[in-house]
């Protein structure tokens, strides 16, 4: 079921993320569900502000990331766990060793797939942070991913290379060709999740996810079936909505 909530800049969508996400924090042992991309920035930067100004503590906080590139090591300044540590990791108390990141760099990358969706399964996420893509991924989960899937690799769109391109110098050839990714069904376990999507670009895949008949070639239309979605919108990622 989803809750829409429609704010009138980034800011507000990410203070709205924010309030949610303090309550969430508050409670003993969190686990959160954690994205990376330009979505969650403007939330990870309040969770920051809000660490340095009221002193509210993560040193109990557990973290699991969506997903990592593959054929890029983590010390490579786009991978996501650099984005990660840098966003907010770094910036918080919590303990390296609660921080969970898909390898992206493993000599096994199917073991590493079982590995994480392992570890995945001995915890609930309270709270699992979501943007969308362009084409209606969630995780990298391209359109045509099994809504049952787990842990898995994903060759990545062109669509999705062209749209994260940003990051790479805007050259289409360094963004990476495939993901280790949290499967739909794994995302799908959380108790509560919170999508970010701002901007006109987002707005069909916004459609898609809300409105859309319930199918992988929307991935984020998954999302239907869940009883606990809060997706935060800015009035151009509403556009089609309204
Ligand atoms: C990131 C992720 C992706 C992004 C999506 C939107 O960990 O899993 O699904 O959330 O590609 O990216 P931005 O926020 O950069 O538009």
């Amino acid at each position: 079921m989803f809750n829409i909530v429609i704010a009138d800049d980034y800011d507000m969508v990410s203070s709205e993320a924010f309030k949610i996400m303090r309550s969430t924090v508050a409670r003993d042992n969190p686990v959160l569900g954690l994205a990376t991309g330009s979505s969650p920035v403007g939330l990870y930067k309040k969770m920051i502000a809000d660490h340095n100004s009221n002193g509210t503590s993560y040193k109990n906080v557990v973290t699991f990331n969506l997903d990592e590139y593959i054929g890029i090591p983590r010390s490579h300044e786009q991978s996501y766990y650099t984005f990660m540590h840098e966003n907010l990791f770094d910036n918080l108390d919590i303990p390296e060793a609660s921080i969970h990141i898909p390898h992206g760099d493993a000599a096994d990358m199917e073991a590493e797939c079982g590995r994480y969706e392992e570890e995945l399964k001995k915890v609930t996420i309270d709270l699992q942070i979501l943007g969308i893509g362009t084409d209606g991924h969630i995780g990298f989960n391209e359109p045509g991913t099994p809504f049952e899937s787990e842990t898995h690799i994903m060759e990545l769109e062109e669509q999705t290379r062209k749209d994260n391109a940003r990051f790479f110098e805007d050259d289409i050839d360094e963004v990476p060709t495939h993901a280790i990714t949290m499967g739909l069904a794994s995302i799908m376990r959380a108790a509560k999740i919170i999508v970010i999507a701002t901007g006109a670009n987002k707005a069909n895949a916004v459609y898609g996810m809300i409105k859309g008949p319930k199918s992988t070639d929307c991935p984020a239309s998954i999302l239907q079936d869940h009883p606990d979605v809060t997706v935060i919108l800015d009035q151009e990622a509403a556009a089609r909505i309204k």
